[in-house]
């Protein structure tokens, strides 16, 4: 970036005046280096399905452009040079531009000026061969993105280690295997980290605590093992820190000190508690995603110090003891969630008085007493307010309201003959419509993912071979 000047400035502002320039030269006379400019031709002809991509962008960086190719020019000498190769569906929508048997050239090597290499949904059936040093000497590449490729499989390339200007590595939904290098932690610069949806084992290698600029790490969906590394805490810039189903073992370690995290989901995992108070400091925390893991314990309390709270995700944790009163103070709280849990006690009222409340899910526990939520709240939830499966609950419903066949929990007038009826498997059972759409974009969820992959990995056996 600093030894060459590249002026910032995108080639269409560009075009007219290098049109020009380029009629007072002879016909013909280069305005790329002819190595950087066949090499592009090589990388596009690896990929696309258009075999004639060459002959109809003979100057792709100024007479003939194509949308997924971005330049930029140099001043000394006046050049131009490809910085970003984009591919994906929109270029050709709905349909992916690449062919079926498009793979990575290595004349990407010849690319030296490339910024941003994107490739979306182009590795879909056929193996992709890895010229092997392909992501060596990049001294510009900052943004690396292989998205959504279900053919491309293998290992990360632990060279990928040395592309120290990189600032963004996505790799998500692809086929990936084998470990995390620790490699990664060379990249200095790196502030978003995305290996979600593929199938990456092995432990989360300690360096990744290293990369201090790091905003956005996210791991989830894949056969990760092992603790959370204590470096996981030196994250000091994190935003979002998302290691859902994975297979995560241990305590989380301390990350009192991540203080603009607003995301952290571990849910999907085998991690066990007490959760650190020091989570207490995480004030710009909004979304507190932590189910089916075996937590045990009690709600903790430091919950009601995080102010910006609005997803509060807990079923499934083994959680005992009472639904505290502190999460109506959480004024911007949105979704509650504590189903599956043994939790005993009443349903505190006062959650009725959330304003922004829109889904309050405590079902299968063991909650018990006359339900006091305000009429108008549960109206407002509908099928949003999940109380099936607590036993000992019930409401004092008058009969034109007819609340207790809606929420499928008994009234107290007649809770005995009812437990009798219902609890036995009676026709109230019926559980057609109680899934909320909402419940469909959880981002918990892998499983629309792996559904997809099921059904493409079969295909081939390829060797990625970035
Ligand atoms: C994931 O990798 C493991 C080996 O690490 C392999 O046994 C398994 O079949 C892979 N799963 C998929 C969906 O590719
Ligand atoms: C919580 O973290 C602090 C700071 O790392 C540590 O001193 C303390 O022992 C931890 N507490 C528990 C209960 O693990
Ligand atoms: C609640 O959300 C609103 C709007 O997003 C925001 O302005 C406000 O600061 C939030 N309250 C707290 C306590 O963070
Ligand atoms: C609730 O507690 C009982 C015993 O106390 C235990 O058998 C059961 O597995 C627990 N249920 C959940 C969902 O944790
Ligand atoms: C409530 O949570 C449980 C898991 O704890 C889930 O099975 C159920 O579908 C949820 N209810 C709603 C309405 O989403
Ligand atoms: C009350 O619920 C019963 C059974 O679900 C239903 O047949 C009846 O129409 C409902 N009454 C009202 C007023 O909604």
């Amino acid at each position: 970036m600093a030894s060459m000047s590249l002026l910032l400035v995108w080639f269409l502002l560009f075009a007219g005046e290098m049109m020009s320039m380029g009629n007072s030269f002879h016909k013909g006379h280069m305005i790329m280096e002819e190595e950087e400019l066949l090499g592009l031709f090589e990388v596009m002809g690896a990929l696309l399905e258009d075999p004639y991509w060459a002959q109809a962008h003979p100057q792709p960086c100024t007479d003939t452009p194509w949308p997924g190719v971005e330049c930029e020019v140099s001043s000394n000498p006046l050049m131009f040079h490809v910085t970003k190769i984009h591919i994906g569906p929109e270029l050709v929508s709905p349909l992916s531009p690449c062919k079926p048997s498009a793979h990575l050239s290595q004349s990407l090597l010849k690319l030296k000026y490339i910024k941003t290499l994107s490739i979306f949904n182009c590795f879909i059936t056929s193996p992709v061969t890895r010229p092997k040093t392909i992501f060596g000497p990049f001294s510009y590449l900052e943004h690396l993105a292989l998205e959504n490729n279900p053919s491309l499989f293998g290992e990360i390339p632990t060279s990928l280690g040395d592309i120290a200007s990189l600032r963004v590595l996505s790799l998500s939904q692809n086929s990936l295997q084998g470990n995390i290098p620790s490699q990664i932690g060379g990249l200095v610069s790196l502030e978003q980290l995305d290996l979600s949806y593929n199938n990456l084992s092995g432990q989360i290698p300690k360096e990744i605590g290293g990369l201090k600029s790091m905003t956005i790490l996210d791991l989830s969906c894949n056969a990760i093992e092992g603790i959370l590394p204590y470096s996981l805490g030196q994250l000091q810039l994190l935003q979002k820190l998302d290691l859902h189903s994975n297979k995560l073992r241990g305590t989380i370690p301390d990350i009192g000190n991540l203080k603009r995290l607003v995301l952290l989901d571990l849910s999907h995992n085998f991690i066990s508690g007490p959760i650190n108070e020091t989570f207490s400091s995480l004030e710009l925390l909004e979304y507190l995603l932590i189910d089916d893991n075996p937590i045990k314990g009690e709600i903790p309390h430091f919950i009601g110090k995080l102010r910006k709270l609005k997803s509060v995700s807990l079923s499934e944790c083994e959680l005992t003891g009472p639904i505290p009163y502190f999460f109506s103070t959480l004024k911007n709280l949105t979704a509650i969630s504590l189903g599956d849990n043994n939790l005993s006690g009443s349903v505190p009222p006062n959650l009725g008085s959330l304003p922004n409340l829109d889904q309050l899910n405590i079902s299968h526990n063991k909650l018990s007493g006359v339900l006091q939520l305000p009429y108008d709240f549960m109206q407002k939830l509908g099928r949003r307010l999940d109380l099936r499966g607590n036993n000992e609950l019930c409401i004092s419903d008058q009969p034109k309201m007819n609340l207790s066949s809606y929420l499928e929990i008994p009234s107290c007038l007649n809770m005995r003959q009812r437990n009798d009826n219902y609890f036995a498997g009676g026709p109230l059972e019926d559980h057609s419509g109680i899934k909320p759409s909402w419940y469909d974009s959880n981002p918990s969820s892998c499983s629309s993912w792996s559904n997809d992959l099921q059904v493409i990995l079969f295909t081939l056996v390829l060797n990625l071979v970035i």
